[in-house]
């Protein structure tokens, strides 16, 4: 299996930002990617801010391009760099991991990594940037109680080589699942690891809080719940808000 060829930056504003820059000029392959301990404005879903302690928290962003991926299958990236990131923490001994859709690694229940795919659809191909914030060595995070890292889980500090060549291999591997013929193989896997699944847990809708029960996530990332009058509803993420 072919390594990512990754690149490392003493510092960055953003990862993400920095290979779409690349991308723009047409200045990078598939399987190109950077990371550093020091990202300064980083970005997080829908254009929020993205913070990270410097020399603890690791930011990665790597490129690829999908051929054989329809775009209405487009969640299925996020499901591989997930269930790619779930491996390596495990790997390094982080408890109960699981993912709360759409593209957050818990430990427990606190929040211990961060995704952000951004995608340009171009005819058959998906051109996709992946960003990856994971708490590493943190010891504390005083104004964030539902964060923690890996330091924090396991009293150990991989060292950063073992952990981005770990990562790589595991990105390597699930992104193989990203074709048409293998995506709802990648869904099993994915379900396996999902925060809640086929439990009911509350949401908030609409500035209400209502109990629902998560059937599914589809492939193009809608969420399925049933509320307790039985109706069955797909959601987007923007829509609503998981309490837990
Ligand atoms: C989230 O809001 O949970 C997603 C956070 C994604 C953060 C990562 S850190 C590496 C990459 N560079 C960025 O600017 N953002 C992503």
């Amino acid at each position: 299996m072919l390594l990512l060829n990754l690149r490392k930056l003493s510092a960055s504003s953003s990862t993400n930002k920095e290979l779409k820059k690349l991308l723009k000029f047409n200045n990078i392959k598939s399987g190109d990617g950077v990371w550093t301990l020091n990202q300064t404005d980083g970005v997080g879903q829908y254009g929020s801010v993205w913070q990270g302690e410097t020399n603890s928290h690791l930011a990665f962003s790597v490129y690829k391009c999908f051929e054989n991926l329809n775009s209405k299958w487009i969640y299925s990236i996020n499901s591989a760099s997930a269930l790619a990131v779930i491996k390596t923490l495990d790997y390094f001994n982080v408890p109960d991991l699981s993912i709360k859709w759409p593209n957050d690694i818990l430990s427990g229940n606190k929040k211990i990594c961060g995704i952000l795919a951004e995608n340009q659809i171009k005819g058959p191909q998906i051109k996709s940037i992946i960003g990856i914030g994971i708490n590493l060595y943190e010891k504390s995070f005083n104004k964030l109680p539902n964060a923690t890292s890996v330091f924090i889980e396991t009293q150990k500090k991989p060292p950063i080589t073992d952990f981005i060549q770990n990562l790589s291999q595991n990105l390597m591997f699930y992104m193989s699942f990203c074709v048409n013929l293998s995506i709802e193989e990648l869904s099993k896997m994915f379900h396996n690891k999902l925060f809640f699944w086929k439990k009911k847990i509350e949401f908030e809708i609409d500035g209400s809080l209502v109990e629902a029960l998560i059937c599914r996530v589809h492939l193009n990332g809608l969420i399925e719940l049933e509320f307790n009058n039985g109706k069955v509803k797909n959601f987007q993420s923007k829509e609503i808000k998981m309490i837990y």
